[in-house]
């Protein structure tokens, strides 16, 4: 496919006068020929207000793809189903489990999906739930559930299943979306908790492609140890990714590494960054 790629929610902003920032993630991607898919919808707070002063119709949206259950990613799919009418969204059988951040000291906070599936489906969303690799438009694929094979990536500790932080939340549902594209292969990260070097080693076992053109998103790096990012930063080098648009979790501390150790193909992929493929 070829297309461009568009944040619309992000922690940051960029120099486009009158957008806004939040913890959250979206990004559209407008393929050629083809419906345009929103990739995430942010926490709720600035979706439609940012596509609004980007001049992008979301009502033209073919379907929507939900990396994983965290509020900041799902939370946008209300405002735009009430804006927007009913919409396919394609994401994970386990959308909606609970999760919580628990704190160190025991203080924990929900960050579940805001809406239920059944108010959701009130509004117009139509679910397709997959834990597979597939191809959700011509050239464009979802990872589905990723093997968790490094032994290096142990994600983030403080997320659990329960309040009391007595079960881990692994994230299984975290997947990532493929555009296939001249330049190579477009990677597109919501948070990426099954880890950054194990999603590129699915992309491989999958489509047999290693010429990873661009990585955009969220790399939670920021939420992860020394170790890990040591790692991912050789494991990078490696599969000579070209471009590192990382963004949202992946945090200050951890953009300014990457930005150190990629010179050249570091970009803050903030609110109004976009990509030609
Ligand atoms: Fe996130
Ligand atoms: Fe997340």
């Amino acid at each position: 496919m070829n297309g461009r790629i568009t944040i619309l929610c992000e922690n940051s902003v960029g120099p486009l006068s009158g957008t806004l920032g939040e913890h959250g993630f979206a990004a559209l991607i407008e393929p050629s020929d083809g419906k345009p898919i929103l990739f995430d919808t942010g926490q709720g707070l600035t979706l439609l207000h940012n596509a609004r002063r980007m001049n992008k119709d979301l009502s033209t949206v073919g379907q929507v793809v939900l990396s994983h259950g965290h509020y900041d990613h799902t939370g946008g799919l209300k405002s735009l189903l009430e804006e927007c009418g009913p919409k396919r969204v394609s994401c994970h059988p386990s959308l909606f489990t609970p999760r919580y951040r628990v704190k160190d000291n025991g203080e924990w906070y929900p960050i579940t999906i805001p809406s239920s599936c059944e108010e959701l489906e009130a509004l117009g969303a139509f679910f397709e739930f997959s834990t597979e690799f597939r191809a959700i438009a011509p050239g464009i694929y979802m990872t589905g559930e990723v093997p968790r094979v490094t032994d290096f990536e142990t994600g983030d500790q403080g997320l659990y299943r329960d309040s009391d932080g007595r079960e881990r939340d692994m994230t299984p549902d975290d997947q990532s979306l493929l555009l296939d594209t001249e330049r190579g292969v477009v990677l597109i990260l919501g948070c990426c908790h099954a880890g950054l070097i194990n999603t590129l080693e699915h992309v491989a076992v999958m489509t047999g492609r290693r010429d990873i053109f661009a990585v955009i998103g969220g790399t939670h790096l920021g939420f992860c140890g020394l170790e890990q990012m040591n790692r991912t930063v050789a494991a990078l080098r490696d599969w000579g990714v070209k471009k590192m648009a990382a963004s949202h979790c992946t945090g200050f501390a951890a953009s300014l590494r990457l930005a150190r150790e990629f010179p050249k193909g570091f970009q803050a992929a903030m609110v109004g960054y976009t990509l030609e493929v």
